[in-house]
């Protein structure tokens, strides 16, 4: 596997339907973005979808042949359409059209791909693209609602810009939601399906007046990658947030805060009903003692200017008096951010916090830490056990960590 693939997505026979929509032309991006983290992508074109974007284009970037309603007639495969169909682990059709929409309601089959529908045994997932009017169509509606009470997942529509001009409800919603939302499906019997886990990301800010704060350098990169791994094997989650700015993982419930505080209270609360917390959250361990109401000036004769700070409250430790009078979470799973005595400092912290595994971070180094996209941690168990892990990407750390949260819920 190369830092780009998805575990989720690792020769997972994944097969895109194309419709006749101006939006065709996105679905090849998507079905890069899947070839990429590496799916075996086919795609079928229908007859109209040729109109706006040719097979060449999509075989070009899934690496695989583009199937038209051509290859419904091939005498060389014996029913190519139940094979592709029946060996499917995920079919997504967009832009669905009204017309195929209708198609799938009715069980019409008389092209490839709503041939390939009709056999496929996996989810399907339709994002529907066409005229706001189209759309709100009662014989559409009527169609969508037969598809969704048959188990189908409608994605979308969203408002906006069509290709009438008009602005309204009929707009394909853009891969990288779509992409979200086939890691939420594919995801779903994981390993960690029925599970609640919480996870924080990003540092506080404790401000020290109207446009001042204290803060860290960290950009909730780690946080954000376990948050979706941990989708991806099937996970309830809620992400709590302090300052980053990253797209939220499809799925993940998100709660933003700014102070250790507001931290505080939001985990303790999601840690309620939750199976683990894992806080990857980089939290200030002092605020100003006083919050000035009004900029803090400067004075011709300024020279030193002293801030009175007291602690935070220690997150981890009001987690651990939690666990202990109403056994939630059962596991925490904390960070160690040093920069030097990296074993020790972290085994302590591990020990202080009552944590499960601590994932000991050595933030000194160029490529691991803060904001850059690898990782380079050890993983220290609370049974005792070290275990140093080579330099990798945050997904990659997150794919490991996630393993040993598995191992801890037994
Ligand atoms: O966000 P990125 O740019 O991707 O960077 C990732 C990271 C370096 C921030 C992350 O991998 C990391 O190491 N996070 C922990 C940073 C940190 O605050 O470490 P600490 O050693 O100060 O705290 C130890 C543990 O106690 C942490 O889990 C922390 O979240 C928690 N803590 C800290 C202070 C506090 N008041 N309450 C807490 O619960």
């Amino acid at each position: 596997m190369t830092m780009d693939t998805i575990p989720l997505f690792h020769n997972k026979n994944i097969i895109l339907g194309v419709c006749g929509g101006i939006a065709a032309y996105k679905i090849a991006e998507l079905a890069s973005k899947l070839t990429q983290a590496g799916a075996l992508v086919d795609v079928i074109l229908t007859e109209s979808a040729t109109k706006f974007v040719g097979p060449v284009t999509f075989a070009a970037v899934s690496g695989r042949s583009a199937l038209t309603d051509a290859d419904l007639w091939r005498h060389d495969q014996h029913v190519p359409h139940v094979q592709l169909g029946e060996k499917a682990d995920l079919l997504i059709i967009a832009p669905a059209t009204a017309n195929t929409l209708a198609k799938l309601a009715h069980g019409q089959a008389d092209n490839l791909l709503s041939v390939t529908a009709l056999a496929a045994r996996g989810p399907i997932i339709l994002v529907p693209a066409m005229d706001g009017g189209m759309w709100s169509n009662a014989a559409t509606q009527a169609n969508v609602a037969i598809l969704r009470e048959r188990g189908f997942h409608i994605l979308g529509p969203a408002l906006g810009r069509m290709a009438s001009g008009l602005i309204g409800e009929g707009r394909m919603v853009e891969p990288a939601e779509m992409l979200g939302y086939a890691r939420v499906v594919l995801g779903a019997k994981g390993q960690l399906a029925k599970r609640k886990i919480v996870v924080s990301a990003g540092g506080t800010q404790e401000a020290i007046d109207p446009v001042r704060f204290i803060g860290n350098r960290s950009s909730g990169k780690q946080g954000f990658a376990i948050a979706q791994a941990a989708i991806d094997r099937g996970a309830a989650v809620t992400l709590i947030v302090g300052a980053a700015t990253l797209p939220t993982p499809y799925g993940a419930k998100r709660i933003d805060v700014e102070t250790a505080q507001q931290m505080c209270e939001a985990v303790l609360a999601a840690c309620r009903d939750a199976d683990a917390l894992i806080m990857a959250a980089a939290v200030a361990d002092f605020q100003a003692a006083q919050l000035a109401a009004h900029k803090i000036k400067k004075t011709q004769d300024t020279v030193d200017f002293a801030i009175q700070l007291t602690r935070t409250p220690d997150i981890l430790q009001a987690v651990k008096d939690q666990k202990e009078a109403i056994g939630k979470p059962p596991i925490t799973i904390g960070f160690a951010a040093e920069t030097q005595n990296l074993i020790e400092n972290a085994t302590a912290k591990l020990t202080r916090k009552g944590l499960d595994l601590i994932v000991a971070n050595d933030v000194a180094a160029a490529d691991a830490g803060f904001a850059v996209d690898t990782n380079r941690v050890t993983f220290i168990g609370a049974g005792g056990g070290v275990e140093p892990l080579a330099l990798m990407s945050k997904a990659q750390v997150a794919e490991r960590v996630l393993d040993r949260l598995i191992k801890l819920l037994g």
